[in-house]
C-alpha cells in the first residue's frame, strides 16, 4: 500500500490549528512540507520511505486513560510524549505495547496512556525509532522520526463536557465518511462513537489502514484531537483481519473491566459529563450455526457475557449517578415491522422475513433491554439498516431508539427486472447523531450530512436516580 506522505502532512498541517478548541491555545502548524523521503541514505543505499505514515488516532477515551495509534511504514518502536503543558514541559514518554517488550511492528503503533486525570486537557507528540531487526541478537535503531506537531485531547469523566456524536456504517466509503467528519469538526464533541460497519470484509491489517489511519478525506487528522470509541458492526467481524482488528483499533484498557470480562475489549461504560455512555457489541447478523460461517463465530455466549457485564456496569456509582443514560450498539434492538428479521432464526425464517440476516437483534434486546429499562435509560442509538429512523418509547420499552443512516448518498439498491440497480431514494443519507446537555435536558440532533440539515431533533428529561 502506497500512502502519500506529502498529502498527509499538508492536509494535517492545514488542520493543526483546527484541532485547537476554544479552551486551548492555538498551536502553530509547524510542518508545511516534508519530502517523501524522510531520511537521507548513505551513498548507494535505497532511499527509505517516511516512517510515520499517519497523524495519531485517539481511541478508547476514558476518565484516566487514552489510546493513541498511528501508522508506520517499517519495523518501528513508537512512543507518545504527553504533558499537561502545551509546550510539553515535563512530558512523560510512553512506549507502544505493554511491559516486558515493546510492540515492534511495521504497521500500527498503539500506545496506551494511563494514570491520567479525569476531565483534563493533555498535550502530546508522537514519534518512533526505525528498527532494523535480523534476529534476537541482531537489532539496531537505524532512524528516528517525530511528528512536528503537538496535539491535544481531553479525558472524559463527570467533569467533562456533556457531548457526544455518533457515526456509523461508513463501510470504507470516503465520500460519506468525509461528510460526517466535517460535521464532527464543526460540532467538536467530547467523544465520537463509531457505531460499527467501518469495514466491509477486511483480510489484512494493512487493509485496515486506509479505513482508520490514512482515509482519503480532507481531514486526514480527524482523530488527532478528537477521540473515537469504536464499536464493531457485523461487517467488522468478517475476514481474517477481524480476528486481530485490535492490532489496528486497540481493545479498551483492561482496568475498565473485571478479570471475568477479560475478552470484552469493546464494551465501555464511561461518564461524559452528565451522560453515562454504554457501549455494547451486537456481533454478527447471522446465527453462529449458519453454514456460511463454517462454525467460526461464537457470538451467542458473547452476548450473554455482555449482559453480566452490563448489569455490573449499570450498578457502578459513577454510572448510576448520571442524569442521562445512553446506550450504543450496531444492530438495532427494536423494529416494529413484522417482516424485519429478528436475527434469532435461520436464514429468512422460512420466508417470514424480508432478509436472510438480522434487521434487528431480538436476542440482545431480550438480554440487555430489561436492564436498560430498569436503569432508566433514555435512549439507545443503533445503526445497520442504512436508513435513519426514530422509534418513540412505548409500553415495555421506556427508551427511545434511533437508527443512524448509512453510506448511500440519496440512492439505494433495488432489484429491477431481476437485476440489482441503484435507484434515487432521498430517505437514504449518512447521519451524525449529536447529543449534548443544556437547560436541564439531554438534546439530540440527527444531522443529515448529505443535505447538511437536521433530520430529527429530540430531548429528554433527566432520569430518576435511586442510589
Ligand atoms: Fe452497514
Ligand atoms: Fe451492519
Amino acid at each position: 500500500m502506497e500512502i502519500d506522505r506529502r498529502e498527509f502532512i499538508l492536509a494535517g498541517g492545514a488542520l493543526a490549528a483546527g484541532c485547537a478548541s476554544d479552551k486551548m491555545p492555538a498551536l502553530k502548524p509547524e510542518v508545511t512540507e516534508v519530502p517523501d523521503v524522510a531520511e537521507v541514505p548513505a551513498d548507494g543505499e535505497v532511499p527509505k520511505r517516511a516512517l510515520i505514515l499517519s497523524p495519531p488516532v485517539l481511541q478508547n477515551a476514558a476518565e484516566t486513560s487514552m489510546g493513541v495509534g498511528f501508522a508506520v511504514s517499517d519495523m518501528a518502536n513508537g512512543y507518545v510524549d504527553v504533558s499537561e503543558s502545551p509546550d510539553l514541559a515535563g512530558a512523560r514518554r510512553v512506549k507502544c505495547g505493554g511491559y516486558r517488550v515493546t510492540d515492534m511492528n511495521d504497521k500500527v503503533m498503539l500506545v496506551r496512556l494511563t494514570g491520567l486525570k479525569p476531565a483534563t486537557t493533555y498535550y502530546y507528540r508522537i514519534g518512533a525509532d526505525r528498527i532494523e531487526y535480523k534476529n534476537g541478537y541482531a537489532m539496531k535503531i537505524v532512524g528516528h522520526e517525530e511528528d512536528a506537531r503537538v496535539y491535544s485531547f481531553q479525558t472524559l469523566g463527570a467533569g467533562a463536557r456533556s457531548s457526544f456524536c455518533v457515526i456509523n456504517d461508513t463501510h470504507a466509503q470516503m465520500a460519506p465518511f468525509g461528510m460526517a467528519i466535517d460535521k464532527i469538526a464543526e460540532l467538536k464533541p467530547s467523544c465520537v462513537v463509531w457505531n460499527g460497519d467501518a469495514c466491509n470484509t477486511q483480510e489484512t491489517i494493512e487493509s485496515l489502514l486506509p479505513i482508520f489511519y490514512v482515509p482519503k478525506i480532507a481531514r486526514v487528522d480527524y482523530a488527532a484531537c478528537q477521540p473515537y470509541m469504536f464499536l464493531p458492526g457485523n461487517h467488522d467481524c468478517r475476514g481474517l483481519a477481524s480476528r486481530r482488528i485490535e492490532r489496528a483499533m486497540m481493545f479498551r484498557q483492561p482496568e475498565e473491566r473485571l478479570s471475568r470480562d477479560w475478552d470484552l475489549g469493546r464494551n465501555f461504560a464511561v461518564r461524559c459529563g452528565e451522560i453515562a455512555m454504554i457501549g455494547l457489541d451486537t456481533g454478527e447478523d447471522k446465527l453462529d450455526s449458519r453454514d456460511v460461517f463454517a462454525g467460526l463465530f461464537n457470538m451467542e455466549p458473547y452476548r450473554v457475557a455482555q449482559r453480566v457485564w452490563l448489569e455490573d456496569a449499570l450498578a457502578r456509582p459513577d454510572i448510576q449517578s448520571a442524569p442521562y443514560l445512553v446506550a450504543f450498539c450496531h444492530i438495532p434492538l427494536y423494529d416494529a415491522r413484522p417482516d424485519a428479521n429478528p436475527g434469532d432464526c435461520d436464514k429468512d425464517g422460512g420466508g417470514r422475513y424480508s432478509t436472510d440476516y438480522a434487521a434487528w437483534q431480538r436476542t440482545c434486546a431480550n438480554l440487555w433491554g430489561p436492564l436498560l429499562e430498569k436503569a432508566g435509560c433514555q435512549l439507545v442509538i443503533t445503526a445497520h439498516q442504512h436508513r435513519y429512523r426514530y422509534d418513540e418509547p412505548m409500553a415495555g420499552r421506556s427508551w427511545a431508539h434511533i437508527v443512524g443512516g448509512g453510506p448511500e448518498l440519496g440512492v439505494t439498491g433495488r432489484v429491477v427486472n431481476g437485476e440489482r440497480v441503484q435507484v434515487k431514494d432521498e430517505s437514504h443519507f449518512p447521519t451524525v447523531v449529536e447529543g449534548f446537555v443544556g437547560g436541564g435536558r439531554l438534546h439530540v440532533r440527527v444531522h443529515d450530512v448529505l443535505k447538511n440539515c437536521i433530520a430529527g431533533e429530540f430531548d429528554y428529561a433527566p432520569r430518576r436516580i435511586d442510589m
